[in-house]
């Protein structure tokens, strides 16, 4: 074992942040074999630990690390979007732990075992010294996922690129049960039926990458079954109408990618009008 990892197992984690990613990623240390005091809650500081992970809102990270001041040698944050010097008032050398996993209910942690959360996930990591780093890398092993090094230059397109692929397909989906109401259907009703499609799409997009994982009336050239959709959208939720408009274009423009004589998918006399 790397003498990080194996100092790592005797070390004792505080979590402050009895929220959604606290609450899981304390189980999940606990699983792990690590000994963890909290989450705690606000006004509290873990005692007595080599390390504190600050698990709150990205706009509270300077007060709670303020709160935590010396309490620790180490101390982190879980914040993908949010750089270091945020942990500045802790004092001491900070890192940033970031699971590139979506924890959506507290009842995560009672999920067990709730290292499932974790394992197989990307973790960003960073440290403001190169122990820091090696501790945060650590950290993410013990928890099964595969830790990748982010300065804080990254970290804004980093973030986007995670709200795009996760907190936006559930805006989708929301869009999608909304306009199934124009077929009848109550919104569990359209999401029992759609959430088949969506997985298959995310295994296709998985294995096939995003050009070739494209179907649909787009991809296939049918102008008039796009045209009819359209129109039903307008009727059913107008409000979702600049949206659709604006993902049809991305979705010409990625058919278009795909239409390339390299991947040879399109043919050649049925080319896609890109707009911006
Ligand atoms: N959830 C995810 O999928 C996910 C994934 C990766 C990373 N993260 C990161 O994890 C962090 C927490 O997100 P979350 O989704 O777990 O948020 P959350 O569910 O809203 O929980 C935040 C928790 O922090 C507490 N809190 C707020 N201000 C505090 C303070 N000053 N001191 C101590 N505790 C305080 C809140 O308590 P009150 O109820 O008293 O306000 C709440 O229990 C964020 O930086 C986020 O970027 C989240």
């Amino acid at each position: 074992m790397h003498p990080i990892s194996q100092s790592l197992m005797s070390a004792r984690v505080g979590v402050v942040g009895a929220g959604r990613l606290g609450t899981a990623l304390s189980a999940a240390l606990r699983e792990a074999g690590l000994a963890v005091n909290g989450p705690a809650g606000r006004g509290e500081v873990p005692r007595g630990c080599d390390a504190i992970v600050l698990c709150v809102p990205d706009s509270e990270i300077p007060a709670a690390a303020a709160v935590v001041a010396g309490a620790a040698p180490l101390t982190g944050h879980t914040s993908g979007a949010t750089g270091l010097s945020a942990l500045e008032a802790a004092g001491g050398a900070a890192f940033g732990l970031h699971p590139l996993q979506t924890f959506a209910a507290q009842d995560d942690a009672e999920r067990s075992p709730a290292l499932d959360a974790f394992a197989g996930a990307g973790c960003a990591v960073a440290g403001t010294s190169p122990e820091a780093l090696a501790f945060a890398g650590a950290l993410a092993r013990a928890l099964g996922m595969t830790a990748f090094e982010i300065d804080d230059g990254g970290r804004a397109a980093y973030h986007a690129a995670a709200s795009v692929a996760s907190n936006f397909m559930v805006t989708l989906q929301a869009a999608a049960e909304r306009i199934a109401a124009g077929a009848g259907l109550e919104p569990h009703e359209a999401r029992a039926l759609l959430v088949p499609l969506l997985r298959r799409t995310v295994e296709n997009v998985a294995e096939l990458g995003p050009e070739r994982a494209l179907t649909g009336p787009v991809a296939r050239g049918d102008r008039a079954t796009v045209e009819a959709q359209r129109r039903a959208v307008e009727e059913v939720a107008p409000e979702l109408l600049d949206l659709f408009d604006q993902l049809i274009r991305r979705t010409r423009a990625l058919a278009g990618r795909a239409a390339s004589p390299r991947l040879g998918r399109m043919p050649a006399d049925r080319p896609y009008e890109v707009s911006a």
